[in-house]
């Protein structure tokens, strides 16, 4: 007798306790186990990496370029912002997050970083290079939905938004969405992880967040790959006005950050606040500053830890976090 037939047997034996509501209940524990399944997958694909090819790979090489838009297309985590369950928070858990004051300037930023990455995608020609630009632009407008849904979900009161132009140099606009993100991300990855320590957010929400910040490293991943491709292709006597454009890029990102930290945004519109600043303020009180720029390098350790080893790392900012520490206890 097969196994199958002994089973069969077995169960018509068997008093008959299947009622319609005990299939339903186990059909809707399957259709959960899926979908969690599913879910920690695509989790862990977005965080682990590594091409195929083995060998060394010369940095500005057709190969490079394949290989860190590979990495973007490929580790995409295809969640829905209009699906997640956002948790029911406890009256003071809900007053912490909705007192945080960064959720205009995060939605913003989003706005403008979506506009700016998707406008110098349409002016590379390489299709490859192009159809992870427009991956990386999508993946933040979705940030940009999922905070509209947070704040949604949560009543958070939002001032109205500006519109969102497209740079009248597309170039310009990619890279300072590029370089703020190493900069932001980078604060951003010690201020989460002394969140979800700190219980500052309840775990639930913690873990519905979790997707967006890993996603911002997989751009600055991308990003600064990128770069280095982009200098190595340009001809000898282009380098040095690009090197220019960099060094303008990030003087107008220092003078923003002043600018927001004041309260005023670049645009002459008064912010908030500043994200990082108020951040750790709000986030990080038991941490001394020494603490957090040891767990802002750890957490940018950890994340970026899963990729080809072979790919450039976000390097400025960590040196400088490091040059600071030994000054700061
Ligand atoms: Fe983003
Ligand atoms: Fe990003």
């Amino acid at each position: 007798m097969s196994e199958t037939t002994e089973v069969a047997g077995n169960a018509a034996a068997a008093p008959p306790r299947n009622s319609a509501a005990d299939a339903e209940a186990r059909a809707i524990a399957v259709a959960d186990t899926v979908a969690r399944t599913a879910v920690e997958q695509a989790d862990h694909a977005m965080r682990h990496w590594t091409d195929p090819t083995a060998g060394p790979v010369r940095i500005g090489s057709a190969q490079h370029l394949q290989m860190f838009c590979n990495m973007l297309l490929q580790t995409h985590n295809p969640y829905k912002p209009a699906v997640i369950d956002w948790p029911k928070l406890s009256p003071e858990a809900l007053h912490r997050v909705t007192s945080l004051p960064i959720w205009d300037i995060a939605v913003q930023t989003e706005g403008r970083a979506s506009i700016r990455v998707k406008t110098f995608a349409q002016t590379v020609s390489d299709p490859l290079l192009r159809i992870a630009l427009e991956m990386d632009g999508g993946e933040e407008a979705r940030h940009k939905v999922v905070l509209s849904k947070l704040v949604e979900a949560y009543g958070i009161a939002l001032a109205p938004e500006p519109d969102y132009p497209p740079p009248d140099d597309p170039e310009w606009g990619w890279l300072v969405t590029g370089y703020s993100e190493c900069i932001d991300s980078f604060f951003a990855f010690g201020l989460f992880a002394a969140a979800r320590r700190s219980g500052f957010f309840p775990a639930e929400l913690v873990e519905t967040f979790e997707p967006v910040i890993q996603e911002e490293g997989r751009h600055i991943l991308f990003f600064v790959n990128w770069a280095a491709w982009y200098r190595r292709t340009l001809p000898w006597w282009r380098r040095p006005l690009f090197a220019l454009k960099v060094a303008r890029v990030w003087a107008f990102l220092v003078w923003e950050r002043i600018g927001i930290a004041r309260g005023i945004d670049t645009d002459g519109v008064a912010q908030d606040a500043n994200f990082t600043m108020n951040g750790s303020a709000a986030l990080g009180e038991a941490l001394t500053p020494g603490a957090m720029i040891d767990l802002c390098l750890a957490e940018n350790d950890r994340r970026m830890a899963g990729y080809d080893a072979r790919l450039l790392r976000p390097e400025t900012v960590p040196r400088l976090a490091r040059l600071a520490r030994r000054f700061v206890k």
